[in-house]
């Protein structure tokens, strides 16, 4: 890939970086689509993350995505925070405007997006959403969106999933071992804790085999395994199950369409797509 002095500079802040896919299927959109840009991974450390911003945007940036531990700690650096972000309370993409940067949450449109790709429709039904963790917000905003009617949140600390949650209109919040509280089968569930990543992957957060009985629908956050043993047992049920490597590729779609005025197209996500397959699981 061949810079100059136009090329148009991208990048990921985050602590760590060195397993980031993100320059890959940044890069991927630009080389396929002849745009001169170049997206690299910055290590910024928890703490810096204002030093990072104001030093982005004199270096002429026109773009990050930011991951952990600086999704929340942005907020305060940004010119302005488009209105979904605000209210999930979590940033992933900044994108340079004459004043600053702008926030923007594209993981919560990446989940939408591959929930409704996967052909599953939930739209005023009641789901089940497993954690309360970093990845929940962008998750539970992703289910309210697309209509669901109300969210059984089980998670391993109750009072965490409470903070969080407890005052969400939508969400009914059980302990891991609690969903024999939550009504009816051939349920949706969304999948959101780290439980059952590489290389952890004889671990599912709920164990219990009754539980996946009431699950027909599935997703899993997770992407490294390929089938994790949640989704294992879901299909074991005769349920449909994904994993997120999907969530990951239309996250980076939306924001590249963001910083660049240009989504990918049809080949470029293709393209991209091939390269996380092949980086992730050959
Ligand atoms: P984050 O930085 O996103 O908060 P995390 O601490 O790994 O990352 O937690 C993510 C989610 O995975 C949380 O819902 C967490 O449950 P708690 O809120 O009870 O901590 C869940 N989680 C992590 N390890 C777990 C385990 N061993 N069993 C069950 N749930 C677990």
């Amino acid at each position: 890939m061949m810079t100059d002095g136009r090329t148009m500079v991208l990048g990921l802040m985050g602590d760590p970086v060195e397993h980031t896919l993100s320059p890959l299927i940044h890069n991927t959109f630009s080389e396929t689509d002849g745009i001169n840009a170049v997206y690299e991974a910055f290590h910024v450390k928890r703490g810096d993350t204002g030093n990072a911003v104001k030093g982005g945007f004199s270096l002429g940036i026109q773009g990050f995505n930011v991951t952990v531990p600086h999704k929340e700690d942005v907020i305060p650096y940004l010119s302005d925070i488009d209105p979904a972000a605000k209210k999930i309370g979590a940033v992933n993409t900044l994108v340079r405007t004459e004043k600053g940067y702008k926030g923007y949450n594209t993981d919560y449109l990446g989940i939408m997006r591959q929930i409704r790709e996967c052909g599953f429709n939930i739209e005023n039904e009641d789901v089940v959403m497993i954690g309360a963790g970093g990845a929940a917000n962008a998750c539970f905003a992703a289910l309210i969106s697309l209509g669901v009617s109300k969210v059984y949140i089980l998670n391993r600390s109750v009072e965490k999933a409470v903070e969080k949650f407890g005052r969400k209109e939508k969400a009914v919040i059980l302990p891991l071992d609690g969903f024999s509280d939550i009504p009816g089968e051939g349920l949706f569930c969304l999948q959101c804790t780290s439980v059952g990543l590489s290389p952890d992957i004889d671990r599912a957060p709920v164990s219990d085999g009754s539980f996946y009985r009431k699950i027909d629908r599935a997703i899993d956050i997770i992407y490294n395994p390929a089938e994790t043993l949640f989704m294992k047992k879901v299909r074991e049920r005769g349920g449909r199950a994904e994993n997120g490597l999907h969530m990951l590729l239309y996250q980076a779609v939306i924001s590249y369409g963001l910083f660049t005025g240009h989504e990918p197209g049809e080949e470029a996500v293709k393209n991209a797509e091939r390269a996380l397959y092949e980086k992730t699981y050959t």
